[in-house]
């Protein structure tokens, strides 16, 4: 099977910037209490007009120059996302007519904050398969629009924003060598959106009673996650035969300093060795990772052939892992 890699990145978050200090006259919080206990100082929030597709396609026009790739010549587009723009069409589609891309498949895929590496597997997939030669892969949100203002527990954690990854054939020897996935469905009450499905269809009631914003049971979420960072890029490394102490640079979903550096802590791994933005953006769910591997390569923090790892966990509840040869 050929090697199949990352060969282009970009990212895009909107230009509103919410502050914990805007975020005080909202609600009854503090600078110190969020930054202590998340590590978050500011999130961006999409414009009005802007939807989850308009923020992908900043990130995916970034992504395509830097692999030097016409949107014509794009086989695949998975867009990872909670938040689409509409439950149908596709936020994959509404972004395939956006740039043109008229040769490729194109559909979503829900694993909340897993999304990312999720949408990355499933692609890599059919990339080493031989089924396409070339797959955009996007983590896009605009969760403030699933945002409950009004919750403290919730409101100080999201932002918006999307990253976007180009996947095609690299050379032998670089590219993904692993990925770990898994879910425990028995979670999904602990982090979830209620209303506005075929459970609980939209109506005058669900909106009074607030069932179409984000409902977290925080303590119990953050147990999970601290146990399953570690532990999910742990056993993504002993798939791709890979030490721990050979790792250059973690890249994790961006939800909790706390949360980071209890996997950091597992990894034996310095904090010098993970990319963490998530004192300016939050958390971004599937677009977290992206937009912090993108980040990473526009400061000059990856050389090629060193050896990264992307981990992250969410609602599902959902987790997931991948190790990869830049
Ligand atoms: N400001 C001030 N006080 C607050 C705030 C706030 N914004 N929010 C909660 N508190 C209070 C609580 O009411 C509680 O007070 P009490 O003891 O009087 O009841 C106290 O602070 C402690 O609350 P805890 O929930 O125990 O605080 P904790 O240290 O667990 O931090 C947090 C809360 C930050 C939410 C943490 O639990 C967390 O990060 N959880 C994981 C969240 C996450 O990563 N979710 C992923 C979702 S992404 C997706 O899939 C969409």
């Amino acid at each position: 099977m050929k090697a199949v890699g990352i060969i282009g990145t970009g990212m895009y978050v909107p230009d509103r910037i919410l502050t914990n200090g805007d975020l005080e006259k909202m609600v009854d919080t503090n600078d110190e209490w969020i930054v202590t206990r998340t590590g978050i100082r500011e999130r961006r929030i999409a414009a009005e007009d802007q939807a989850t597709s308009d923020l992908a396609y900043e990130a995916a026009v970034r992504a395509l120059g830097s692999a030097k790739l016409k949107p014509e010549d794009v086989d695949l587009i998975i867009v990872a996302t909670i938040t689409p723009d509409m439950f149908f069409p596709s936020t994959a589609c509404i972004l395939q007519d956006k740039l043109g891309a008229r040769k490729a498949a194109a559909f979503d895929l829900s694993a909340a904050c897993s999304g990312f590496i999720y949408a990355l597997a499933t692609a890599v997939g059919m990339l080493k398969s031989g089924m396409y030669r070339n797959a955009l892969v996007v983590g896009a949100e605009c969760l403030s629009r699933i945002t409950d203002y009004t919750d403290r527990n919730t409101c100080i954690l999201f932002g918006d924003g999307a990253g976007a990854v180009v996947l095609g054939e690299v050379p032998e020897g670089r590219g993904f060598r692993s990925f770990e996935l898994g879910a425990d469905g028995s979670g999904g009450p602990l982090l979830k959106v209620a209303g506005g499905g075929s459970r609980l269809p939209a109506s005058a009631e669900t909106v009074e009673s607030r069932a179409h914003y984000i409902q977290m049971a925080g303590n119990e979420v953050f147990r999970f996650a601290v146990r399953i960072m570690g532990s999910v890029a742990e056993e993504a490394l002993r798939k791709a035969g890979i030490d721990k102490k050979d790792v250059d640079l973690l890249v994790p979903h961006q939800a909790n300093i706390r949360i980071i550096q209890a996997a950091l802590s597992r990894l034996e791994l310095p904090e010098e060795k993970c990319m963490i933005n998530l004192d300016r953006y939050g958390n971004a769910s599937a677009a977290s990772i992206p937009i912090a591997l993108a980040e990473a390569v526009e400061q000059g923090r990856i050389r090629e052939g060193d050896c990264l790892v992307l981990v992250g966990f969410g609602g599902g509840l959902t987790w997931g892992a991948s190790v990869l040869i830049w």
